[in-house]
């Protein structure tokens, strides 16, 4: 692509880690399009408070993730693995955007995702009500904080949940979540990717595991409560050859643009801990002989995204529940996975792209619509 008179003019940045496959990947759609490499403003150097930022330069925000120095500085040290400290981690890590934003606008730079959005995106409990708030459809949630376990319990009871996803509210990547199902009076099944050591500490692991012993429970739920929790009912998911599954939808500039399934022999179908790519047209048809048409897909993932008109990019997890008969959605994330090589949906624009050039093509689709309504 030869870039346009008026994106000749554009300039990126990248607040991100060096190196970081997302981060390069972007770099390479920016290149592509015909621009100046964008520049890496390290999360090493912003936690320092050096940006360097230009006037006019658009300032990508990108994960803080994957950086070990950066890691411990936001959560506070410890080892990388441990499932607690998110709750200082989010605290650090919004203030840090937050000075970000700052010094981007004294000196007249734009940010590309709003930090008002990433505070939200980055608490499950306010994301949550914010698309309840919008009428998107989303698994009923318990409202009130959850104190511990004896609390946890009582409120699942009250609310008629016996099957619910707890999350630590600031966690991603499935780290800390909990899928419980209570069967008959002393039954219960917690699903999840913790590990209990013997002297009490939670790691996350690699491996799916159950605990059906309720003072292990109960001691995992109790630990895990200290940074806060989301609680809400396990909707039960459709499948694809006995695999449950979902799905991860990018949103770019307010249109779905791109799509994969997701399916797992465990509640959680993140590729990390044993998920594998589904089959999109499998689960387009069984959506269609369902009678509920594919712009459902689409559409309650352009719902949930319009819920961040600040931000230019979002993956949304979408739940089919059974049958393929109606979707919810799971959550918002900021930065979305990386999906290497994926092409678009058809008729969203960005058949011939991937997630990032999809993103740079709405950035310089706005810059051009800017251009033309200033002059
Ligand atoms: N309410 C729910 N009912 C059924 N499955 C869920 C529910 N919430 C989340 N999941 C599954 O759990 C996994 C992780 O949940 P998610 O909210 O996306 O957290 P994370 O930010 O850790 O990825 C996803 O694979 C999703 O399909
Ligand atoms: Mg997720």
């Amino acid at each position: 692509m030869s870039p346009s008179p008026s994106s000749r003019a554009v300039r990126f940045a990248v607040v991100g880690n060096p190196g970081n496959r997302r981060v390069t990947m972007f770099a390479d759609a920016v290149l592509a399009a015909g621009l100046p490499a964008p520049r890496i403003v390290a999360w090493r150097d912003v936690l320092r408070g050096a940006y360097g930022f230009t006037p006019g330069e658009l300032v990508r925000v990108d994960s803080p993730g994957e950086d070990p120095e950066v890691d411990r500085a936001l959560r506070g040290g410890g080892d990388p693995t441990r499932v607690e400290g998110s709750a200082l981690w989010y605290r650090r890590f919004t203030d840090a955007v937050q000075q970000v934003a700052r010094a981007a606008a004294e000196v007249g730079a734009t940010l590309l995702d709003d930090p008002q959005d990433i505070a939200v995106l980055f608490d499950k409990r306010r994301c949550h009500a914010r698309l309840l708030a919008a009428g998107v459809h989303v698994p009923p949630a318990l409202t009130g904080p959850v104190h511990g376990w004896d609390d946890l319990r009582e409120q699942l009871r009250a609310a008629r949940m016996p099957r619910a996803f707890v999350k630590p509210a600031h966690g991603s990547s499935a780290a800390g979540v909990v899928a419980l199902e209570f069967g008959g009076p002393g039954r219960l099944r917690a699903t999840t990717s913790v590990e209990r050591t013997a002297d009490g500490r939670l790691f996350n692991s690699l491996r799916v595991r159950r605990y059906e012993d309720e003072r292990e429970v109960a001691a995992l739920v109790d630990t895990l409560a200290g940074d806060g929790l989301h609680v809400e009912r396990w909707l039960p998911k459709a499948a694809q050859h006995g695999r449950a599954a979902d799905l991860r939808v990018v949103v770019v500039g307010g249109r779905a643009t791109h799509a994969v399934v997701r399916t797992s022999r465990s509640p959680m179908t993140n590729l990390h801990l044993g998920g594998s790519r589904g089959d999109l047209a499998a689960a387009r048809a069984a959506t269609e002989a369902a009678g509920l048409g594919w712009e459902a897909l689409t559409g309650i993932s352009e719902q949930a995204a319009a819920c961040f008109p600040g931000t230019l990019c979002v993956g949304v997890d979408v739940l089919p529940g059974t049958g393929w008969r109606r979707f919810a959605v799971g959550e918002v994330n900021a930065f979305g996975d990386l999906l290497p090589r994926l092409t678009g949906l058809p008729g969203s624009g960005a058949e011939e792209q991937d997630t990032y050039a999809a993103q740079v093509t709405a950035v310089l689709r706005r810059e051009r619509h800017r251009a033309t309504s200033a002059a």
